[in-house]
Formats: C-alpha cells, sequence, structure tokens
C-alpha cells in the first residue's frame, strides 16, 4: 500500500484550485438511475470513490467513461437493480442507488452497509422515509430487499437530518404520483446542488437547502450536462493549512458561502480571511488562539472538518474543546496525533485539546478519509519526518491532495507500495 512520507515545517504559499465535490457528485451519478438515457457531468474529482460509483453502475449494465474530469453514463441498458456487498462495503454512499431504483425499476437490492470507524450509521431514516412513499422493504441476508409496484407521495418526518437519508428520498419522491413532504430534512449545499440538478432534469422540487422539501411527482424525467460544485471540505481543508503553516494560501474555485462557520472559526484563531467571487485568501498568523468547536448538521461546523481543526488547536495558544455532535466515533485520529506529540484528551463527545509549542514527526497510521486528511496536515507542521501508511482512506476523498499541497511548498511526496 502506498505511504505518504512529510518533512514538516514549510509556511505554505501560493495559489490552488479545489476540485469538485465528492459528495455533491455521488448523488447526482445516482440520480442517473432514474432515466434510461446518457448524461455528463463536468468538475467531477478523480478520487476512488468515484471510481467506486463508476464501477456500482457498470455492473448494473450503465455505460460508463470518465476521463479528465468529465464523467458520462448512459443508463438505457441496466440489466441488475442491485449494490452488492463487494461494493458497498468499500462506499457506503452506495444506499444512493436504493431511492433512485426503486423508483425507475420498481425494486432495487442493496446490501446493508453496517457500521464503519467514525460510528454505527443506520440507514433507519432511509427506509421507514421509503416504506411510507408505499415501498415494501424486506431485510434478509444482509441486503436490503425493496419493491413497490407505485411509489405514493407522503409527509415524511426525519427523526434527524440525514444527508445521503435526504438524497435517497428526494430521488424516490421525484417519480412518485402525488406530493412529498419531507421535513427536519438535512440542509446540505449538496443537497440543494442535486436538486437543482434534479429539477433540471424535470423534477418539481422547492425548498432545498431549507429544512422543508416539497416534491411534486412528474411522469418521468430527461438527462441533462450538468457541473458539480466545489468541495467545501477539500477548501476548508487547504484553509487549516494556510492558517497551521502561518503562510498564505489563494484558493480558487471555492464556494465562501458553504464555509460560512469554518470561517468564522478560523478568523477567531488569528487568520486573516478575505473571499472575493470564487477565491479565498487565508493568512495565518502566529499565535494561534485557542477556539472551541461544536459538529453540527450544516449550516454548523461540518464533522468532515473535526479532525483538521483538531490539528492547529493542538498546536493553538490555551486550551480548546472540541465537541462531535454528528457521529459517536469520529475521534480515532486523536491516538494518532498524540504519537505525533499533540495533548488531547477524550471525554465521550469531547475532546480537550492543550496546544503544544510543537509537534513532532513519527510513523502513523490513517483510519478514515477525514483523519488521513487530518494527519497530512499534522506532519506538516511536525518537526522532522512523518510517514503516513493506510492512505487509501485519503484516495477515496481526496483528488491528489500531496501533488497539491507539494505545489504550494510542503515537503510531501507518495512513496509507492512495494510490489
Ligand atoms: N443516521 C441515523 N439514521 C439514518 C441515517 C443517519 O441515525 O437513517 C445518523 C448517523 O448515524 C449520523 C447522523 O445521522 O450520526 C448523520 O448522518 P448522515 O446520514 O447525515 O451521514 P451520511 O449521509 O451517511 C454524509 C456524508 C459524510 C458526512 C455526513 C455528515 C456523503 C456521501 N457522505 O454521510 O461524508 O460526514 O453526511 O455531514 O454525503 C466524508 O466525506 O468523509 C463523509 C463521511
Amino acid at each position: 500500500m502506498d505511504e505518504i512520507l512529510i518533512n514538516g515545517g514549510t509556511p505554505l504559499n501560493g495559489e490552488v484550485t479545489v476540485s469538485g465535490a465528492k459528495n455533491a457528485a455521488l448523488p447526482v451519478i445516482a440520480a442517473t438511475l432514474l432515466v434510461g438515457d446518457r448524461f455528463e457531468f463536468h468538475n467531477v474529482p478523480a478520487l476512488k470513490d468515484i471510481l467506486s460509483i463508476q464501477d456500482l453502475l457498470a455492473d448494473m449494465g450503465a455505460d460508463v467513461e470518465f476521463h479528465d474530469n468529465t464523467f458520462s453514463i448512459d443508463t438505457a441498458n441496466l440489466s441488475h437493480f442491485e449494490a452488492p456487498y463487494e461494493h458497498v462495503r468499500k462506499m457506503r454512499a452506495s444506499i444512493l442507488v436504493l431511492g433512485p431504483l426503486l423508483a425507475r425499476m420498481k425494486r432495487a437490492r442493496v446490501s446493508l452497509p453496517g457500521g464503519c470507524a467514525i460510528g454505527a450509521r443506520p440507514i433507519d431514516q432511509h427506509l421507514n422515509g421509503l416504506a411510507r412513499l408505499g415501498a415494501d422493504i424486506v431485510l434478509e441476508h444482509g441486503y436490503v430487499e425493496a419493491s413497490a409496484e407505485k411509489l405514493t407521495g407522503a409527509e415524511i418526518y426525519f427523526d434527524l437530518p440525514t444527508v445521503t437519508g435526504t438524497e435517497n428520498l428526494m430521488m424516490a419522491a421525484v417519480l412518485a404520483e402525488g406530493q412529498t413532504v419531507l421535513r427536519n430534512v438535512a440542509r446540505e449545499p449538496e443537497i440543494l446542488a442535486l436538486a437543482e440538478i434534479l429539477n433540471q432534469m424535470g423534477a418539481d422540487i422547492a425548498g432545498a437547502g431549507s429544512s422543508v422539501i416539497t416534491i411534486n411527482g412528474v411522469k418521468a424525467l430527461k438527462p441533462v450536462t450538468a457541473a458539480i460544485i466545489p468541495d467545501r471540505i477539500e477548501t476548508g481543508t487547504f484553509m487549516v493549512a494556510a492558517a497551521l503553516t502561518g503562510g498564505e494560501i489563494q484558493i480558487h474555485k471555492a464556494a465562501h458561502s458553504h464555509l460560512k462557520e469554518l470561517i468564522l472559526k478560523l478568523e477567531k484563531t488569528g487568520a486573516e480571511i478575505d473571499c472575493a467571487n470564487q477565491t479565498i485568501r487565508v493568512k495565518g498568523n502566529a499565535p494561534v488562539n485557542s477556539v472551541d468547536v461544536k459538529t453540527m448538521p450544516y449550516p454548523g461546523f461540518p464533522t468532515d472538518m473535526q479532525a483538521q481543526f483538531m490539528v492547529l488547536m493542538a498546536v493553538a495558544k490555551g486550551f480548546s474543546v472540541i465537541s462531535e455532535n454528528v457521529f459517536e466515533n469520529r475521534f480515532i485520529h486523536v491516538s494518532e496525533l498524540r504519537r505525533l506529540g499533540a495533548d488531547i484528551t477524550i471525554s465521550g463527545s469531547h475532546a480537550m485539546v492543550r496546544g503544544v509549542p510543537e509537534l513532532s514527526g513519527a510513523p502513523v497510521m490513517a483510519t478514515d478519509l477525514r483523519a488521513s486528511a487530518c494527519l497530512v496536515l499534522a506532519g506538516m507542521v511536525a518537526k522532522g519526518t512523518t510517514r503516513i501508511s493506510r492512505i487509501y482512506h485519503l484516495d477515496r476523498g481526496y483528488d491528489a491532495l500531496e501533488k497539491k499541497f507539494s505545489r504550494l511548498g510542503a515537503d510531501i511526496k507518495r512513496i509507492p507500495a512495494q510490489t
């Protein structure tokens, strides 16, 4: 397996361009299952999760091509309506095929995702919602077997806001008969982006981006060509990198309106931030002030930025509390950060971070996607050499992150696996 080797201590300076958002591309690609025709998406990031959904849809019979960030797919001749365990265990977001398959093909068979490193992550809200639309759901042999002669609009109240749950229900309801009202839904920008593309396809969705979404079912949808929105978590990772290394980075193709809470917190740490059109400039200043954060569903502080922000607090002046409110086990990076000299204590869903003057390089292991990004950031500020193993987690969700950091001046390289 590839590893990443970093010699820390260099401030990052220069310009970088953000890739398209993984978590916006995945549902939009799944939505092509609603129509048997050819779609083209631009600005699709070249990363492992996109290759995973490409393989999944190809196995169902879709004709898929992906190069130069353009994803073309023809879903006319689907032969299997199934997401098998081998796919779902690699990528939980495979669950996103459930809603659209059920809506178009009247049936779907999707492996239950099970837990993952960051939490139990049940899908009860997806299944309850689909049942409310009239689907017959059976759980058998580790699979969700769903079928419905017809889906009928209904009022659905989510117990908690779920991102992929909201997306699945939106995709199922667009072809249902009558009106569906989804209440207490997630409000992430990726949900609005999906709704906009579904509306371009001919759907009738209102309210996406707020906590109530109303969908009037339509008879049929048509294919579209569309672009994927910028990745707010990749953007945030570069913003933290500038603040952390005391450098200055201009981040292009960035949507600052999606990052308001992170911007406020970074400014409190002492970073200077200017936003203009699609560019964010971040300048890091010493000392870094300690700031508390609590992760919350959007528009709160993103759980997907918690690990990266923790690195900044690990070298800040003072003491901060980082509370994780979205996933129950998203502190696995803490023990690796401690190996680099961080002073962090966990109590339940809170991490108490006492800033230290410097981190020191060491071999560490990536445990999930955002934890990997946090270790890369930590390695870039640590004194000496940090070697990160299991970086396949990083490759799942970042498009050439080490190359982008290298162009900003980091001493970072990928060591290919010995064959
Ligand atoms: N939940 C339930 N029941 C459900 C669904 C969710 O209890 O039926 C709980 C989860 O266990 C969790 C909370 O609700 O505690 C929120 O989970 P959510 O369903 O919103 O997460 P997700 O849709 O599985 C997406 C992103 C994640 C991101 C979360 C939260 C995609 C493909 N994934 O996951 O992204 O962390 O929303 O913002 O959009 C990542 O990119 O690294 C990543 C993990």
